[in-house]
């Protein structure tokens, strides 16, 4: 059966971006596929952060995730830092990544550019994420299109490890694109991220997330109620399409178009389907969160599952690349 990977940062909440983006999908690909599904704490640190908020916000992605229908009996969930195999697999593959490759990357770019000093770790990133997919030789990786470049860079190291060491050993991960590959914020501008403050989170309270809304972002050519609309620019329309029924949508588009309605009209519908969408994994969110051994119990079984597969990956990189073996004790 092919091997799905993918992974999340803990550094924020679930919220509608990531999980229309990734995670909807994730549940899906459990049918079809061994999935593994990541929460990547080393990936977290790379950037400023609270150490004293790390522990909690990786329990809560933890219980968010099963919350979203992440099964346990089908999929295996687990904290990246549990596995130490993931940084021993980046370092073999820091010896064939070319240094020019990871400084061209986008969020490489984006994300040193907000800071005064650049750690190296920000700079390696990609080569931490390409271990993590090729640990478990995964060949189909689901992501939201800001990791599209990454998955590229994977499957040059890939390509140059096995050229190196003369082996076919490593497969080429593909990404698997979900129909929501970049949701905006509600700011209509930019994506929606946790550290550019438009998000709204998937367990937000029914009055937050019509706070949320209220002030959010639309066509601009909409100065007054009366002004007709274009639905095709505007990013409230987009998430009805995520969240509201076929005959919805195309009402909201004509009421829009004709400025049948307002746009807090507008608003308010979304709110209310995307409310009662989110409803059964506040809900579950809730129940974990008051059982938290319940999130640990499956988080540890994750974890043993796959250090056993990722240290006969790394035995195999070890021969490979010419290590002398460990003697026994
Ligand atoms: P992260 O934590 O930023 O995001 C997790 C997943 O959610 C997707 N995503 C979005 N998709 C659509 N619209 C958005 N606004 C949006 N925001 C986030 C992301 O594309 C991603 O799929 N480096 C990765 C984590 C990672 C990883 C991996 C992923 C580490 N190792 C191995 C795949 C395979 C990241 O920071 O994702």
């Amino acid at each position: 059966m092919p091997r799905v990977f993918s992974g999340i940062q803990p550094s924020g909440e679930l919220h509608v971006g990531n999980y229309l983006g990734a995670v909807r999908n994730w549940v899906e690909l459990q049918r079809e596929f061994e999935c593994f599904f990541c929460i990547v704490d080393l990936h977290a640190v790379t950037q400023p952060y609270e150490p004293r908020e790390l522990e909690s916000r990786t329990l809560d992605m933890a219980a968010s995730l099963l919350a979203a229908g992440i099964d346990p009996a089908r999929s295996t969930l687990f904290v990246q830092s549990h596995v130490p195999q993931h940084t021993a697999l980046a370092w073999a593959l820091n010896v064939v990544t070319p240094l020019g490759e990871l400084e061209r990357m986008t969020q490489f770019k984006e994300k040193s550019a907000r800071l005064s000093s650049v750690p190296a770790g920000l700079l390696n990133y990609p080569i931490l994420q390409a271990a993590d997919i090729l640990l478990y030789r995964a060949d189909r990786v689901p992501v939201g299109d800001d990791q599209i470049q990454h998955l590229e860079l994977a499957r040059e190291i890939a390509r140059r490890w096995n050229a190196r060491f003369g082996r076919d050993f490593f497969p080429e991960p593909q990404p698997l694109l979900s129909p929501a590959t970049r949701i905006m914020g509600l700011d209509g501008a930019t994506k929606m991220s946790k550290s550019l403050g438009n998000t709204i989170g998937v367990l937000d309270s029914p009055e937050a997330i019509w706070e949320k809304l209220r002030p959010a972002m639309t066509d601009p050519a909409r100065k007054t109620r009366y002004d007709p609309g274009n639905p095709d620019i505007c990013n409230i329309y987009r998430l009805h399409q995520f969240f509201s029924s076929g005959a919805e949508v195309a009402m909201v588009a004509e009421r829009c178009r004709t400025a049948g309605w307002g746009c807090l009209d507008c608003k308010r519908v979304l709110a209310d389907n995307m409310i009662a969408a989110l409803a059964p994994i506040r809900e579950r969110a809730a129940e974990l969160r008051d059982n938290p051994g319940r999130v640990r119990e499956v988080l540890a079984a994750g974890a043993a599952r796959c250090r056993a597969l990722a240290e006969a990956t790394m035995a195999a990189v070890r021969e490979v690349m010419g290590f002398l073996a460990a003697a026994e004790e």
